[in-house]
């Protein structure tokens, strides 16, 4: 199974990303979570990062692309993988099925999530993650049991650097500039599939599921869910 979760941020594609390799056993390829933890450990690829990152801009598409052309010629992901957060440039998209046509591997279904604007806000300023396990929480719509305990390891939940209201907005207007047209990108290859991402999650995660069973050993067509 190959799949790509694009969507604005706070769409929730961390959120449905877990579900989908738990049930379906693929790995996880989180650019942004690759670039955090090497902000945390202040290697040179972070404290590059960190300067894009804490403004809401994206970090240049060469870093990201080497970052991902690495990740996807390692074993576990020969039988498939999830990416999320990647691509976000129709240059990193491009980048993307020239690594995939050389590696010789079918292209994935690219599936959108789709979320008003508002919607986005609130989930975002009200996202708080666990510094030790990186599990996600939000004050009101997933509450962790106690207030700023993670309930999965105990660890002390924080916000991101970059979900404050300001750099949110900024993020959100890099994401119609740069990362939208990719929408038209993938629907022109028919390659992608529309996701209403409101509601439970568990409701988004069978509308997902439902096109992933589907999709596999069928081919992809674009249409709305
Ligand atoms: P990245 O980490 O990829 O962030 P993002 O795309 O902005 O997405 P988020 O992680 O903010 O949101 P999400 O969609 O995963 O939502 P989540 O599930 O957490 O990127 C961060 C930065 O890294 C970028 O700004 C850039 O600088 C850099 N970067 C990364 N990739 C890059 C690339 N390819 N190129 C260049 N730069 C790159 O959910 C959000 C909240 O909502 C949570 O609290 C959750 O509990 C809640 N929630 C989820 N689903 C629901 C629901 N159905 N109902 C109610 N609440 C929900």
């Amino acid at each position: 199974m190959r799949v790509i979760l694009l969507g604005p941020p706070g769409a929730g594609k961390g959120t449905q990303a877990k579900m989908i390799i738990e049930r379906y056993g693929v790995p996880q390829i989180s650019t942004g979570d690759i670039l955090r933890a090497a902000v945390a450990a202040g290697t040179p690829l972070g404290r590059e990062a960190k300067t894009y990152m804490g403004r809401g801009a994206l970090v240049p598409d060469e870093v990201v692309i080497g970052i991902v052309r690495d990740r996807l010629t390692e074993p576990d992901c020969h039988g498939g993988y999830l990416l999320d957060g990647f691509p976000r440039t129709v240059a990193q998209a491009e980048a993307l099925t020239r690594m995939l046509r050389e590696l010789g591997t079918p292209l994935p279904t690219v599936v959108s999530l789709d979320v008003a604007e508002g919607e986005l806000i609130r989930r975002l300023s009200g996202r708080r993650t666990c510094q030790t396990c990186d599990a996600v929480f939000h004050v009101e719509f997933h509450p962790p049991r106690a207030m700023g305990i993670c309930d999965k390891c105990s660890g002390r939940l924080i916000q991101r650097e970059d979900d404050q209201e300001e750099t949110i907005r900024r993020r959100l207007q890099v994401y119609r500039e740069q990362t939208e047209p990719l929408i038209g990108y993938y629907q022109t290859q028919g390659l992608l599939k529309r996701v209403n991402g409101l509601g439970e999650t568990g409701g988004i995660f069978a509308r997902i599921s439902s096109i992933l069973e589907r999709r596999d050993g069928q081919g992809a067509a674009s249409q709305s869910h």
